[in-house]
């Protein structure tokens, strides 16, 4: 979450353009082995990194991309480890967000060499010759450097109501399910709410204060396809108006960029598709 200092700095945001994007295109990522932790004594083999810098707290100045060489002999091989290596050892106000280091919390999240996915994810490209990019997730307010605003977004997956509603109470204290229709959640909850899909979506670059995006919707539809929910109707009664959802137009980009593999367009088709002939 967001702390009150950095709180007073998005207002002074507000006015600063959206990072756009013009493709999105499928990342190469892996997990390290242990034959690859950095090891001294190996020569050294140097990659410049170009860092996307914004500070709120000197506002007049125009965001830029920072230069960075590292030794990819002494550090590991993910982004993330070069973003960590770098704030450790040369520059202490490169702002980023990470947690787990694992592709599990999300919070990773930013746009490398022009792929929305997950720093902890993404290998480093060997290739020293070619400097690597690394920016915020595209088309949002930034708070500092590499970390975006996710107001809006998590506003808009809090709107679905992401929990299970259901009024009966169960006879044997909870809710029981099929293993059929448990495998039915399968490809959705596994989402960790990264926001690579939402913000590699063009229709929610230009509509996000109202289409919810493939994130929030393939939530929406998580709780419709739960076998132990009562709420399908109200939740799909949610959907019909011109921009919650008709906003999608299939084109994909996030089922592409997803770095856990998930496919959020297929979910937002299906919703689409049980909502035609509930009609
Ligand atoms: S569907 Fe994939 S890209 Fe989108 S928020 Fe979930 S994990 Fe991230
Ligand atoms: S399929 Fe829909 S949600 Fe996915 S990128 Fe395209 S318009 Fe956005
Ligand atoms: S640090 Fe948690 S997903 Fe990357």
């Amino acid at each position: 979450m967001l702390r009150p200092a950095t709180l007073r700095s998005i207002a002074s945001t507000s006015r600063q353009p959206r990072r756009s994007l013009s493709s999105t295109a499928p990342a190469l990522f892996a997990q390290p082995s242990e034959s690859e932790t950095p090891a001294a004594g190996k020569a050294p083999q140097m990659k410049e990194f170009k860092i996307y810098r914004w500070n709120p707290d000197t506002p007049a100045e125009k965001p830029k991309l920072q230069s960075y060489n590292v030794d990819l002999s002494q550090c590991g091989p993910m982004m993330l480890d070069a973003l960590i290596k770098i704030k450790n050892e040369m520059d202490p106000t490169l702002t980023f967000r990470r947690s787990c280091r694992e592709g599990i919390c999300g919070s990773c999240a930013m746009n490398i060499d022009g792929v929305n996915t997950l720093a902890c994810l993404c290998r480093i490209p060997k290739d020293t010759a070619k400097a690597s990019k690394i920016y915020p997730l595209p088309h949002m307010y930034i708070v500092k450097d590499l970390i975006p605003d996710l107001t809006q977004f998590y506003k808009q997956y809090k709107s679905i109501e992401p929990y299970l509603k259901n009024d009966n109470v169960p006879e044997k204290g909870e809710h029981l399910q099929s293993q059929e229709d448990r495998k039915k959640l399968d490809g959705m909850y596994e989402c960790i709410l990264c926001a690579c899909c939402s913000t590699s979506c063009p229709s929610y670059w230009w509509n996000q204060d109202q289409y919810l995006g493939p994130a929030v919707l393939m939530a929406a539809y998580r709780w419709m396809a739960d076998s132990r929910d009562s709420y399908g109707a109200q939740r799909k009664a949610k959907m019909e108006n011109s921009m919650s959802l008709y906003r999608c137009h299939t084109i994909f980009n996030c089922s592409r960029t997803c770095p856990k593999g998930l496919n959020p367009a297929m979910a937002i088709a299906k919703m689409k598709l049980e909502m035609a002939r509930d009609q």
